[in-house]
């Protein structure tokens, strides 16, 4: 029998706490260790918020820090020392969660930790969640994607020309991590025709949430980390 604990990556959707999938709370109920990662974003207690209602009262909650990742061969250091910490509870037969706003598997810190624990023969089960993308075309009544719509998926961190190429083809269309450059964005949707069916969610679920359905007129706002863009072309 493995005496080893198992790593559970846990999706608890993006805010709304009535979100989370009941296999996620059964996760949460069994873990003994929850890592909650520390980047420079604010935004990372959010996912610790909407774990907490469900952790067994005694659980261990580990801060890791997780650096942005530009150069991940510089980075590597820290995310081995993280790594190892998590296995020193795993191999003492600890249950470890990680939390994961969103989807463990789109555009999350878990995807670095997994992929380091991958390899080293422990139990992994990954918890998908509702991405935010997805609760938030709910929100606003917007479908996303039908027939032989193509959708686009465009993190806003890319290069600006790369942003810039996509739009020029997209139809439907999701731009995430919209907060640093949001001008610059604005204008990439406008000369694409993009911008009037534009509509920006921020921190959708959460209290403070905010829905923008004119942009242009919001451009020069500063913007929450937890921003998405939903927009198509108006083809019909
Ligand atoms: C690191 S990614 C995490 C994505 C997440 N794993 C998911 O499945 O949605 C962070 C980006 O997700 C989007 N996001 C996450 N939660 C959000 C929320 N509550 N409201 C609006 N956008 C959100 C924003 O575009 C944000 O910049």
């Amino acid at each position: 029998m493995d005496s080893n604990g198992t790593f559970y990556g846990i999706g608890v959707g993006p805010g709304d706490p009535s979100l989370l999938t009941v296999k996620a709370i059964d996760a949460l109920k069994k873990i003994d260790v929850l890592v909650a990662p520390k980047t420079e974003k604010k935004s990372d207690s959010v996912a610790l918020r909407i774990a907490e209602p469900y952790l067994k009262p005694d659980v261990e909650i580990i801060f890791q820090t997780f650096p942005m990742v530009k150069d991940f061969a510089a980075e590597k250091k820290i995310f081995e020392a993280n790594k190892d910490e998590i296995l020193n509870f795993l191999r003492g037969g600890k249950n470890v969660g990680f939390a994961t706003l969103g989807d463990p598997m789109f555009f999350s810190t878990y995807i670095y930790v997994f992929r380091l624990l991958e390899p080293c023969g422990v139990k992994i089960v990954t918890i998908p969640g509702v991405p935010a993308f997805l609760a938030i075309a709910a929100k606003i009544g917007r479908p996303l994607a039908y027939g032989n719509d193509i959708l686009t998926i465009i993190p806003a961190t890319a290069s600006l020309d790369d942003v810039k190429n996509f739009l020029a083809k997209a139809d439907a269309t999701v731009l995430m991590k919209v907060y640093k450059n949001f001008p610059e964005i604005v204008d990439a949707l406008k000369i694409h025709g993009l911008a009037d069916e534009a509509i920006l969610v921020s921190r959708c679920g959460l209290d403070d949430e905010k829905i923008i359905p004119d942009i242009s007129a919001h451009k020069d706002e500063p913007l929450n980390y937890l921003s998405t863009i939903l927009t198509r072309r108006n083809h019909e």
